[in-house]
């Protein structure tokens, strides 16, 4: 579809599940060389496995700087440069009032999706802008838009890595480097199924509050990321497309769709 993409060298973090992971499969389809960072390495590798043998898997942290930088040096010399950075590493967040939270897992929250977006995009930027060519792709949310209490930190760093894509996006594009970032909607991936599993989310609510009246997939993610990643959006940077079945444009108070 994108012939554009072919060959190039995508970097997916968070790549051995949910969004990174389909996106990782949507980028070896059009032919890139694909590297798969997570936080474990033996997860990494095989999904790297099943891409095929051109693709890497790598242990790394996006929250360790040195390993970030290693990583991304890795993956230079293993594939010959880097020209996408997909930036889908994440965790979930407590669910907890406020008084009741802790530092450390706040400042966890931001350190694995706001610093990590931020290191890993900087590390990959040094070579982007070498070859004055690349595309960063970030993943913030609903939750960076809307206030969905009482989840403050994840909301707070996917706030974060919006305006990080405004001002990085801004920053490079003259020198051949966009930035854009999804906010995902409520998507079915391993990450959601755990929290509606938990009870933190209720299904049947979130498909009232929204106008598709269903989750979405994470191959809905990983299309709007080829787009974004193609020439076809060659003027387009700074911005947060969201991919959420229309949830954040509803503001109605009733409900967004009637279930049958
Ligand atoms: N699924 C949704 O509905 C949804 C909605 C909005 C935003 N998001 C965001 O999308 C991103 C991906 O979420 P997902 O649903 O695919 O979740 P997921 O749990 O399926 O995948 C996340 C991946 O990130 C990896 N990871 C976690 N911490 C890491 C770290 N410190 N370093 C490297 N890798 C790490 C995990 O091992 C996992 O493979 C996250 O940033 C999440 O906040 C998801």
């Amino acid at each position: 579809m994108y012939s554009e993409l072919n060959k190039r060298v995508v970097l997916v973090t968070g790549g051995a599940s949910g969004l990174g992971w389909a996106t990782a499969q949507a980028f070896a389809g059009e032919g890139a060389l694909v590297a798969i960072a997570d936080l474990e390495g033996g997860p990494a590798q095989r999904a790297a496995d099943q891409l095929g043998a051109q693709h890497i898997g790598i242990a790394c942290d996006v929250s360790d700087e040195q390993a970030v930088d290693d990583m991304v040096r890795q993956v230079v010399e293993s594939l010959g440069g880097v020209d996408v950075v997909v930036n889908s590493a994440g965790i979930p967040d407590a669910f907890r009032p406020t008084v009741e939270q802790d530092v450390a897992q706040f400042r966890k929250l931001v350190d694995v999706h706001l610093t990590g977006t931020y290191m890993v995009s900087r590390a990959a930027a040094a070579h982007m802008l070498r070859q004055r060519r690349g595309v960063v792709l970030n993943v913030s949310s609903i939750a960076g838009v809307l206030g969905l209490t009482p989840r403050n930190a994840y909301s707070a760093a996917k706030a974060g890595i919006s305006m990080l894509t405004r001002t990085m996006g801004c920053e490079w594009i003259s020198q051949g480097v966009r930035v854009n970032a999804v906010a995902p909607g409520y998507m079915m991936t391993p990450f959601l199924q755990k929290l509606v599993d938990e009870g933190k989310l209720d299904q049947e609510r979130i498909f009232r509050r929204t106008p598709a009246g269903r989750f979405g997939t994470a191959r809905n993610i990983a299309d709007a990321m080829l787009f974004l990643a193609s020439d076809s959006a060659e003027f387009i940077t700074g911005v947060t497309l969201p991919v959420d079945g229309g949830y954040m444009a509803w503001g109605a108070a009733a409900d967004a769709c009637q279930l049958q």
